[in-house]
């Protein structure tokens, strides 16, 4: 393969050849004459040329809406030679038979422009299948190019034949993106390109549920449905997630029950990932993807911090102008995502979907808070605990391992936990009766913020005391409740911090072993940003001192911690919000508006 391949001369102005008329091949058309390309459609039969013609000059313009291009020029051709004659892309949707494939091939060889670029739409057979005839300086301007049924799937397919010069790929991904289609390019021959493999594993695994009677067709659709349509679960992100060292263990015990080979499973996550101490999200060294995945979206113009405005600094500040806020990481506000918000208070994304979760405390007091999600690609929020159920929930954290949320409720002087559609509410801690006034109004008793470390076994809330009090204190306790206890007996509960100036929002490092919170008590000591360091426990006794970080915040709420890259960021209801070092650069300010008052900040 020389690396000196050039793309055809002129191609902006030659057309594209699809042989095959049919159900795909008038779609492929399509595609490329809503790209600009004049298209030239040939098949031996003159009901499929007109209904080929008729469904592209109908269609193409729908198509081009996608890619703002002038649609070329479509004409139909019996004869091969014609159909090709100066094309500088020749795909092939002829029906799926090897012998016709073979001759195709071959006389495409001899009659194409020596330049022109050969596509197989093939997918039961690997081009290399397909060379016989064809020479061998011809093998290396051939490729698979496979395309499912656009316009609802606009997904293709890019494979080599092993000859297939490399500089093609590059060129051809260029141009298909240009016809708004999604390329995704194998990197070797293999049978079934990519997604057909994912989807013969699944139906395979699916049909020996079937064929053993395991489930039933209703309740695998479901389950899959909750499980990855839902939730957006995607495979390597979710063994990352997992773990690779526990995938691996997984996996062995199906090697050994069903005697499979541990090559390309167990034996291969050995030796490239887990041998290296690449074990998922949970290791320095990353796992399937990169640990730098985070600091590259760092680098990238789509870092973004999302923020609520609980709306009381506004021009007309009412119990509905808090709002959702995007903001870029140069501090420019971009837009404001969700409006109309009762009081919002608590924010957090979920890594894996990019789903946005908040609280609305609703009205101090009442049962009407309520938590909810945004979705940023359907732009849909939908309620996840309405209203009437809880009471003035507060931080929301969230557990990616086992997908739940946690939050605390003020008024409700409790922390609750449930699943990411609401499901499974449970109280966890439950620090007074909030039907009993005394316990009502002690604010010693009313738990704010949260923050969930999965690893450590531990969550740690804060229960902040009068305003400025001098009252507020930090806890922890085990992520599983001791069997048998209540949320309002627990014996596993510490006191990990007291006396302090009012505690709100919590943050946890796991991987360092640091808590961080602001604190919105009396300066010297309040307004302020802390931290302090866990024990490999997750606990922290009396005499570890903590760190004041920052100071001089005004009112000071929200924090997102960003530990790749050094920062931490604060909110306050002054309408401020600063990015702090986590090791003693100070704050510096990223954005003020005094007509605005924040409380929830996260990184999306
Ligand atoms: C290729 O195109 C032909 C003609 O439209 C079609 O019959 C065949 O199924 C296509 N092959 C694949 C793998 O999509
Ligand atoms: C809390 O969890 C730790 C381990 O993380 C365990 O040793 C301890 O017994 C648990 N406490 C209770 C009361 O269950
Ligand atoms: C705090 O924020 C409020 C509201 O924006 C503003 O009026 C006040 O001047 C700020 N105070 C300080 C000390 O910055």
């Amino acid at each position: 393969m020389s690396s000196s391949w050039t793309p055809p001369n002129d191609y902006e102005s030659r057309p594209v050849a699809i042989l095959g008329a049919g159900v795909l091949g008038r779609r492929i058309g399509c595609i490329w004459a809503s790209a600009g390309f004049d298209v030239h459609l040939r098949d031996p039969s003159p009901q499929q040329r007109e209904d080929g013609i008729a469904y592209i000059q109908e269609n193409a313009v729908l198509y081009a809406q996608k890619t703002g291009k002038k649609v070329g020029v479509v004409h139909a051709f019996e004869s091969l030679e014609d159909a090709i004659a100066n094309s500088w892309l020749v795909i092939e949707a002829v029906p799926e038979k090897i012998q016709l494939k073979i001759d195709t091939f071959g006389e495409l060889d001899t009659l194409a422009p020596a330049d022109c670029i050969l596509a197989s739409n093939s997918s039961s057979y690997k081009s290399s299948e397909m060379l016989e005839k064809v020479s061998e300086a011809g093998k290396s301007r051939i490729l698979n190019m496979h395309y499912y049924m656009p316009p609802q799937c606009m997904v293709v397919e890019l494979m080599t034949n092993g000859h297939t010069e490399e500089g093609i790929f590059p060129f051809m991904i260029d141009r298909c993106k240009k016809g708004a289609t999604l390329p995704y390019v194998a990197r070797k021959q293999s049978t079934g390109f990519i997604f057909n493999r994912l989807w013969a594993a699944v139906k395979r695994e699916t049909l020996t549920i079937l064929a053993e009677g395991v489930s039933v067709p209703e309740e695998i659709d479901s389950l899959w449905t909750e499980m990855f349509v839902k939730g957006g679960a995607t495979p390597c992100k979710t063994m990352d997630n997992v773990g690779l060292d526990t995938v691996a263990f997984i996996e062995s015990h199906y090697v050994e029950e069903r005697g499979l080979s541990s090559e390309n499973t167990v034996d291969y996550l050995q030796a490239c990932y887990i041998n290296h101490g690449r074990l998922g999200t949970k290791s320095s060294q990353g796992g399937l993807y990169p640990p730098q995945a985070v600091e590259n979206k760092c680098a990238s113009k789509d870092y973004r911090l999302v923020v609520l405005d609980i709306g009381l600094s506004s021009a007309t500040p009412s119990m509905t102008s808090g709002s959702i806020l995007e903001i870029s990481a140069n501090g420019q506000v971009q837009k404001s995502l969700v409006e109309n918000q009762c009081l919002p208070d608590g924010l957090v994304v979920d890594p894996q979907t990019g789903r946005l979760f908040w609280t609305n405390m609703g009205i101090p007091g009442k049962e009407d808070g309520s938590v909810l999600c945004y979705n940023p690609e359907t732009k849909a929020v939908d309620t996840i605990i309405p209203t009437g159920k809880i009471n003035t929930p507060k931080q929301l954290a969230l557990d990616s391992t086992s997908n739940k949320l946690y939050f605390s409720d003020r008024e409700g002087l409790c922390v609750y936990r449930c699943n990411f559609d609401g499901t499974e509410l449970e109280k966890i801690v439950q620090a007074g009766n909030p039907q009993k006034l005394e316990d009502a109004e002690d604010t010693r008793k009313w738990c704010v913020g949260i923050a969930v470390a999965p690893r450590l076994g531990k969550f740690y809330w804060t229960q902040k005391g009068p305003s400025k009090g001098g009252q507020g204190r930090i806890f922890c306790a085990n992520i599983s409740t001791p069997v048998g206890e209540l949320p309002c007996s627990r014996s596993d509960i510490d006191c990990i911090r007291s006396g302090l100036p009012e505690p709100i929002d919590l943050e946890v490092d796991e991987s360092n072993c640091w808590l961080y919170w602001t604190d919105r008590g009396e300066i010297p000591f309040g307004n302020s940003l802390n931290r302090v360091h866990l024990n490999e426990f997750g606990q922290c006794s009396a005499a570890q001192k903590s760190e004041l970080l920052a100071r001089n915040f005004n009112e000071t709420i929200g924090l997102k911690l960003d530990v790749e890259n050094d920062a931490v960021y604060v909110t306050d209801l002054g309408g401020s919000i600063y990015r702090c070092g986590l090791t003693g650069e100070p704050k510096s300010l990223l954005y003020a508006d005094s007509t605005r008052a924040f409380t929830g900040i996260a990184i999306l």
